[in-house]
């Protein structure tokens, strides 16, 4: 499948192993999903447009090129996506935040969503819409709708842990949304968790459970 990428390095190999780990606790759990965050958005950075500019160092004048925070925005979906924030932060500290608020139905296993605040302007921005699980996909793919109804034409969509139903799903749909993911897993359970997983990202980001 085009526009998929997924990171291939040993140290988020390593990461996630501690990430993946029942024993991992919330704080550490927290830090893991905030740094792989920062190594997602990095490489979701890679073919951005820079534009020239002139600056001068202490020792001489030179022609370099910079590319306009304010043009990107990061929008993470409810709960767990704010998980991912304080990471990508760091990559574009001056990129806008809007938040969507999502859930799935327990039984139905399909998206509500309950909270929709984006930046003024979105429409001209580059969307990082952020998820740490992409299971069945259909939260990411009904966020993709919402903020195309706002007329957002470019935006990635970054996960931690992704299953392939989902990407099938969500590349489908949307397929010129590329989608950026730490770890592609083997499938999902009878109740559409992600095997292996890493459980609820949601409850263990906020030690809800
Ligand atoms: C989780 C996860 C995604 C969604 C993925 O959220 O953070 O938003 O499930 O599943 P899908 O691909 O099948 O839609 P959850 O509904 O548990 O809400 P939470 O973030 O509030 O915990
Ligand atoms: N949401 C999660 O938090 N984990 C999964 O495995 C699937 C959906």
């Amino acid at each position: 499948m085009n526009n998929i990428y997924e990171l291939d390095h040993p140290l988020i190999e390593h990461k996630l192993a501690i990430l993946r780990d029942k024993n991992t606790g919330t704080k550490e759990f927290r830090e893991l999903i905030g740094e792989i965050a920062t190594l997602l958005c990095y490489e979701a950075m890679r073919d951005v447009k820079l534009k020239s500019c002139e600056i001068e160092t202490p020792i001489t004048k030179m022609k370099t090129h910079k590319f306009d925070e304010n043009d990107y925005a990061f929008i993470p979906i409810l709960r767990a996506g704010l998980g991912m924030l304080d990471g990508v932060k760091n990559v574009i500290p001056n990129a806008k935040i809007g938040h969507i608020g999502m859930y799935r139905d327990e039984e139905t296993f399909e998206p509500v969503n309950y909270f929709f605040k984006v930046p003024k302007d979105i429409e001209k921005k580059t969307v990082f819409l952020l998820d740490p699980m992409l299971a069945t996909g259909g939260s990411a793919i009904d966020a993709i709708d919402l903020l195309k109804e706002k007329g957002v034409k470019n935006i990635r969509f970054l996960c931690i842990i992704s299953a392939p139903e989902g990407i099938k799903a969500v590349s489908e749909k949307h397929p010129d949304v590329p989608i950026y993911t730490a770890h592609i897993d083997k499938k999902l359970n009878e109740n559409k968790y992600i095997v292996p997983g890493l459980g609820d990202a949601g409850d263990r980001i906020f030690g809800t459970k």
